[in-house]
């Protein structure tokens, strides 16, 4: 394990049988308290930014805004919301998606995407894959290119990643630790 891999881990708090029983939630508030380890999180995921050639940053509501909007900037590029939906006033397009824990629907403002973008989708946590995969429905039905998809943990044993490699098309799935 190298020494940012060490430093992240060691800052996500297991908490067990949250949000229902059976299930270990990944905490990553002492990681986003800590100066140095989210300094390194967001410098790791604003180097991905920069090599997959990425123009703007999409954050998914709400741990992805918490990443994406450091990444975007410390990237030097543009970032735009997904957000939950109904709190965008403008013109929307929408995509209903399944849940770890039940289903929900995200939004985005369809003029904030256009087809000269390349998008860089930055999220804490891939775990089922249906966020991430609705994600990048969204940006594709908006016109827009996807340049990749980083996170700073993958939960392997639920195989998000094989979910995902159909609608990302060969474009690079960066996760920064995999548990
Ligand atoms: C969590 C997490 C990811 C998503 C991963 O978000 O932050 O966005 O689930 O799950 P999936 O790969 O199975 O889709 P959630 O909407 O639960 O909470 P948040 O609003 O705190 O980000
Ligand atoms: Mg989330």
């Amino acid at each position: 394990m190298t020494g940012i891999e060490e430093l992240l881990l060691s800052r996500i708090r297991d908490v067990a049988d949250y949000p229902e029983p059976g299930v270990m939630f990944k905490d990553i508030t002492p990681l986003l308290a800590d100066p140095a380890a989210f300094t390194a999180l967001t410098g790791a995921l604003a180097d991905i930014a920069t090599s997959t050639g990425a123009t703007k940053v999409v954050g998914l509501e709400a741990r992805g805004f918490i990443l994406g909007a450091p990444v975007a900037v410390r990237a030097g590029l543009g970032f735009i919301p997904v957000r939950k939906a109904g709190k965008l006033p403008g013109a929307t397009l929408s995509q209903a998606y399944d849940l770890e824990y039940g289903s929900a629907e995200i939004e985005v403002h369809a003029e904030d995407l256009s087809a000269d973008d390349r998008i860089l989708v930055v999220d804490d946590v891939l775990a089922t894959g249906g966020t991430a995969e609705a994600s990048i429905e969204l940006i594709r039905r908006a016109g827009a290119e996807v340049a990749g998809l980083a996170v700073l943990m993958e939960l392997g044993f639920l195989s998000g990643r094989a979910r995902l490699e159909p609608a990302l098309g060969g474009a690079p799935l960066e996760a920064l630790l995999v548990v």
